[in-house]
């Protein structure tokens, strides 16, 4: 049978999952937004697309979640992006009330899904949901990760003049400009990058990672990134659904791993068909877990400020 995945927010993020998931006829995909119209049209003009790009799994837009009934997965990307001069902590108020009452509506009708968070910011966001929904926490991750690793790789590969698939990049940490991306874990063709770049390429390739959210939604002006997030979506629901066993960088909910107790944090983890499998641990330098610490506290303050 095949498998549901519904998204929430047809916007930039959203529409370009959807466009991702039909190509590869991944599985039927629902596209929920608030505005009349939008989910119903970008649907149909996708569903449209299948004769010419090959896929016969369905693709419905709406705006009522009873079609939502019975998710596999549930991608929620209802929020507001950012602006230039805006950080994603500026966007807490309006998305955290988006997205409670977007997750109080999807547990009503797909209780048995699990919950991919996107909107920003995240790992406070991924927190709510996780409160919100009452949903086991192996059911409620959050995309970024993968995202924050996709850029660092992108940056090397480029730097090296080397294929992105030779490229392995570890970030951990939250979503925010305290991310931790680590050189020691970062390979090319198995060989940490620490043994390639001087220290101060490095450097600046981390910089140019912790802010390349930033970096986009300066060039773009009306919004923020969506090729590499919806990439990176794709990259997590093709795991749950294909049963990968796959280690990916996700935001979590943590009881003790790399010292995060009660919080959402972006660690390696194992996404398989029941969601989060197991949190991946490796050893970290004292420096190392400095950082992660400094990371920790960020996203401690941030959920402090949101009450939940
Ligand atoms: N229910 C459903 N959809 C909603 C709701 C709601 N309560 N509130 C807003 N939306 C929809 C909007 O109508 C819009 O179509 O969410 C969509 C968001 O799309 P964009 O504005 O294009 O934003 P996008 O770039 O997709 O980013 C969405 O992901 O990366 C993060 O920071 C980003 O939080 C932002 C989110």
């Amino acid at each position: 049978m095949r498998r549901k995945v519904t998204i929430v927010g047809a916007g930039q993020v959203g529409a370009t999952v959807a466009h991702m998931i039909a190509e590869r006829g991944l599985a039927d995909v629902v596209l929920v937004d608030i505005i009349e119209g939008l989910p119903q049209g970008k649907g149909l003009d996708l569903q449209e697309a299948a004769p010419i790009l090959r896929f016969d799994t369905r693709v419905i837009g709406t705006n009522d979640y009873r079609d939502v009934a019975d998710s596999d997965i549930v991608v929620i990307t209802a929020g507001v992006p950012r602006k230039p001069g805006m950080s994603r902590s500026d966007l807490l108020e309006t998305n955290a009330a988006i997205v409670r009452d977007v997750v109080e509506k999807v547990v009503a009708v797909a209780p048995g899904a699990i919950l991919i968070v996107v909107t920003n910011p995240l790992d406070a966001m991924a927190y709510l949901a996780y409160r919100v929904s009452g949903l086991p926490k192996e059911r409620v991750i959050g995309m970024a990760g993968v995202l924050d690793s996709a850029r660092f790789r992108t940056f090397i590969a480029l730097e090296l003049g080397i294929s992105v698939e030779n490229v392995h990049a570890f970030v951990l940490g939250g979503h925010g400009d305290e991310m931790v991306p680590l050189p020691r874990y970062s390979t090319v063709a198995g060989v940490p990058i620490t043994h390639l770049l001087p220290r101060e390429r490095i450097e600046a390739l981390i910089e140019r990672t912790r802010r390349g959210g930033g970096e986009i939604v300066d060039l773009l002006k009306t919004g923020s990134a969506f090729y590499a997030p919806a990439a990176s979506i794709l990259e997590m629901v093709d795991a749950i659904v294909h049963d990968r066993h796959k280690i990916l960088p996700c935001s979590v909910y943590c009881e003790g791993e790399y010292g995060a107790h009660g919080v959402f944090l972006g660690v390696p983890v194992v996404l398989g068909a029941r969601g989060v499998e197991r949190v991946f641990q490796i050893e970290l330098l004292p420096e190392e877990q400095d950082a992660l610490q400094r990371s920790i506290q960020a996203v401690r303050e941030l959920v402090e400020a949101l009450q939940v």
